[in-house]
């Protein structure tokens, strides 16, 4: 069942979603060639705890890491390790912060120095989806219609939407009703109450949208093995729009 936030609850929410924008900003200031995606995740780690927030994906379902550190191929979920990174490599940070019993969550997809023009490509179309996907989103908008503009411009674009992950509710749990998918038919689903809290979050293949899990039962990626970007803010349904929190 889908929750509707107070205005109280929606401002509990916006400290824990302030820090995973600032995090976030702060990664991109850092993260460069020569950097492990351990060391990336050591960084989310510390900002979120000096922030006095909790990294909510630690331990969640068992998840070893306080952010999802995605390079390439690598659509979400990658788990951070000794990889290091390398010119060319786009890499998705995904992190969760938990605070004043709230969750905020966002993703930001970073390109590692000079990159192919078709990475450079799908990082810029995987954000520009996320604001068609916003596009006169507002209460009483049809839930799949985001997933409708979403689709729309990654295809158009020439790229392919991964189906098997989607955004989501979030508020006390981090994964909350509703389910958001990437991709819908105009004028269906749920109607969007104002007040309701959601993460949108397009996750765009340059290939095949077809994903496989790798044996670490976490690690999503690409069959194709081409590239794939994520991005993604927790937004607030308004009357008159949208009110976006990790932004
Ligand atoms: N932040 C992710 C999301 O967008 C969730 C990551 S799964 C976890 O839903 F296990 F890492 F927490
Ligand atoms: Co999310």
């Amino acid at each position: 069942m889908l929750s509707v936030k107070s205005e109280r609850e929606i401002e509990l929410m916006r400290e824990p979603c302030a820090i995973v924008r600032d995090c976030l900003a702060f990664v991109g200031e850092r993260i460069g060639a020569g950097m492990t995606t351990k060391e990336v995740d050591a960084l989310v780690e510390n900002f979120i705890r000096a922030s006095g927030a909790e990294p909510s994906c630690l331990g969640y379902c068992g998840y070893p890491a306080s952010a999802c550190v995605s390079v390439n191929e690598v659509v979400v979920h990658g788990i951070p390790d000794g990889y290091v990174l390398r010119e060319g490599d786009i890499v998705s940070v995904d992190l969760c912060a938990y605070k004043n019993g709230f969750h905020g969550d966002g993703a930001r997809t970073f390109r590692i120095g000079q990159v192919s023009a078709e990475k450079d490509k799908l990082v810029r179309v995987t954000e520009e989806c996320f604001f068609k996907g916003i596009e006169g989103l507002q209460a009483g908008s049809p839930l799949y219609d985001i997933g409708y503009r979403v689709q729309k411009h990654a295809e158009s674009n020439g790229f392919s939407v991964v189906r098997a992950y989607t955004g989501h509710g979030i508020g006390k749990e981090m994964h909350e009703d509703p389910s958001v998918p990437n991709y819908g038919r105009r004028g269906t689903g749920i109607r969007l109450p104002a007040g309701a809290v959601i993460c949108i979050e397009p996750m765009i293949a340059a290939g095949t949208w077809r994903v496989g899990v790798l044996g670490d039962g976490w690690t999503a990626v690409t069959l194709d093995k081409r590239p794939a970007a994520h991005y993604e803010n927790t937004v607030v349904i308004r009357e008159d729009g949208v009110e976006i929190l990790t932004l």
